[in-house]
């Protein structure tokens, strides 16, 4: 049985009075207990006052991107042992801003793939294709293309002990959520690609990312290979995120 996870990407929104006041009603709203893991992705600079916050709750706190070398002149980089060292349990690795916007290659995300887990961060690696691509049929290639170059570099074990984020770069931030029955088609194909590599993949947690919202979060979470959310724009809605929660617990 897969625990399922919510996650919420805050990307770079927010200040430390809205930050404040989200987490305030974040742990407020959260039951102590519960079926689902929580984790929120703040930007940065307020992943210490966030950790501070979400002390003694079942929030946990982790990276939007992870540096790819463990120390060194690497300027503007943040090295994956400080975001361990500040209690931080997750990065998210290849979210299609940081491949389309940033220029970011598939052999940088999964250097950054494999120094998050180097310093004991669980990664959260995102693959997806553009509309483009869905278009013309390519979903699947690009998908499994994007798999198998961190495969390569890590190997399958490795890739076991990560969570994987199917994110379709046309639904996010657009509204446009895939529906369940397309994102579950993709996380099927992903399982079994997964599993073409060695890896265990029936253990792994596949999130679904892209315009998701409270309303279509139950019939998401109820599709057999999607174990939560990755979750842009509503996770910096208190009230939002709280009911998407609320599906998975
Ligand atoms: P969105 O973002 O929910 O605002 O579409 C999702 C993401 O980019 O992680």
């Amino acid at each position: 049985m897969r625990r399922p996870l919510v996650t919420g990407n805050w990307k770079m929104h927010g200040s430390r009075s809205t930050i404040r006041a989200l987490m305030t009603a974040l742990c407020h709203g959260v039951k102590d207990r519960g079926a689902a893991d929580i984790l929120v992705l703040p930007p940065a600079i307020y992943i210490p006052d966030v950790i501070r916050l979400a002390d003694g709750t079942r929030i946990a706190v982790g990276a939007q991107n992870v540096g790819d070398q463990d120390q060194g002149a690497y300027t503007g980089e943040i090295a994956a042992d400080m975001l361990a060292d500040f209690g931080c349990s997750h990065a998210l690795v290849g979210h299609s801003e940081r491949r389309l916007l940033y220029g970011e290659t598939d052999a940088l995300v999964a250097a950054r793939f494999a120094a998050a887990q180097r310093h004991g961060l669980t990664p959260i690696f995102c693959v997806g294709e553009t509309l483009e691509q869905r278009d013309a049929g390519e979903t699947e290639a690009v998908v499994g293309a994007q798999l198998d170059v961190v495969a390569a570099k890590v190997g399958a074990l490795a890739l076991e002990r990560a969570v994987v984020a199917y994110e379709p770069v046309w639904a996010i931030g657009t509204g446009r959520a895939a529906s369940p029955e397309q994102a579950q088609a993709v996380h099927a194909f992903i399982r079994a690609h997964l599993a073409t590599h060695g890896a265990g993949a029936t253990r792994m947690r596949l999130l679904y990312g892209g315009s998701v919202k409270a309303d279509m979060a139950g019939e998401l979470f109820a599709m057999p290979d999607i174990d939560g959310a990755l979750v842009g724009g509503a996770s910096l809605k208190a009230n939002e995120f709280l009911n998407i929660i609320a599906r998975a617990d």
